[in-house]
């Protein structure tokens, strides 16, 4: 019998946070509020939202009192990398002091952050990184990451950290991610260059948003790699999209990072060991094809 909770859904407009919501409505007997800086981007009605900017301390300790939330789930980030690098006091505000908020105001409520992270942490030299793999980040969004990460280990509140990486999916008033980007790109028959010397494990929020629901279930703490299960560079990634949504790969344009001028370094080989997540959580994340295939239908393409 799982125990049914409050939970505060924070990003709840972003790329993950909308996956979130909706498998946590409709898959689970939780209640939740759902929020974000913004009006509400993807439910014409728009019940149990509310918008909040979760830098300012006050309205988050007002939110943690009107709801009373037990468990906070972190989807909200500023999570432009390169942006990051120029807009570094906003950034921190957002992924790092907004963090230390809800750390004060779950004091008040024993309220459980799940809170997500990322790759970036890392520096990407050697990949196979586990849960106790020690960080190193090379941009200023990945030391923000870092240091959120940093406070809710040290807060002595219930908190579990997530570590995903590539993310892709579908919703309503979304930026585009990789994937929808690239489907755009070659269905206008535009030619893309694509790095095929960065690696990682492309993840479909669905296999995220899935593991989250199991962390809240089981009552899961600590900190999980969840990704996708295949790794691959940034390149052949592209090659699958075009073949699952048979658009033209002739278009793709292999270039190496040094070639982009990206203002944040990336961490060049990342991949995650999953064990933890498969054994604790009995997840199976998809590969690529079966990702892409699944996004394909969302899509209705
Ligand atoms: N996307 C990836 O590839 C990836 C990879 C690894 C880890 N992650 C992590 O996964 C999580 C979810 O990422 P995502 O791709 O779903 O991000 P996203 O689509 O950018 O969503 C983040 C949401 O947070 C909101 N937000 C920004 N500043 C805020 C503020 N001050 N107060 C309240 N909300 C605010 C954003 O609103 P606006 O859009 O209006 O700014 C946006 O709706 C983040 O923690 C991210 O770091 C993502």
């Amino acid at each position: 019998m799982i125990e049914t909770k409050k939970i505060l859904l924070t990003g709840a407009n972003g790329l993950l946070g909308q996956k979130v919501a909706e498998l946590f409505r409709h898959e689970t007997s939780h209640e939740l509020i759902l929020t974000d800086l913004h009006e509400n981007a993807f439910e014409p009605r728009g019940f149990d939202y509310f918008p909040l900017d979760i830098t300012r301390k006050e309205d988050v300790k007002d939110a943690f009192k009107k709801y009373t939330p037990s468990v906070i789930i972190n989807c909200a980030a500023y999570t432009n990398v390169d942006g990051c690098e120029t807009e570094r006091e906003l950034s921190w505000k957002v992924n790092v002091d907004a963090v230390k908020h809800f750390i004060i105001a779950s004091r008040v409520n024993s309220a459980k952050i799940v809170h997500i992270s990322t790759d970036y942490i890392f520096d990407g030299k050697s990949g196979n990184y586990s849960e106790t793999s020690k960080p190193n980040p090379i941009s200023y969004y990945g030391k923000s990451k870092l240091a959120a990460e940093n406070a809710l280990i040290t807060s002595g509140v219930d908190f579990t950290i997530v570590r995903t990486m590539v993310l892709y999916g579908t919703g309503r008033n979304l930026r585009p991610n990789f994937v929808t980007w690239l489907v755009n790109m070659l269905a206008e028959k535009n030619s893309v260059r694509i790095v095929d010397d960065q690696f990682g494990m492309p993840t479909i929020v669905d296999d995220l948003g899935w593991g989250l629901v199991k962390i809240v279930n089981m009552g899961k703490s600590g900190i999980y790699n969840i990704c996708g299960s295949e790794y691959l560079s940034r390149y052949e990634f592209a090659v699958k999209i075009a073949g699952v949504f048979r658009l033209n790969e002739n278009f793709i344009v292999p270039v190496k990072t040094g070639d982009l001028n990206q203002a944040a370094p990336r961490p060049m080989n990342s991949s995650f060991i999953l064990l933890k997540a498969q054994t604790d959580l009995g997840i199976k994340p998809l590969n690529v094809t079966e990702g892409l295939s699944l996004l394909k239908i969302q899509l209705g393409l």
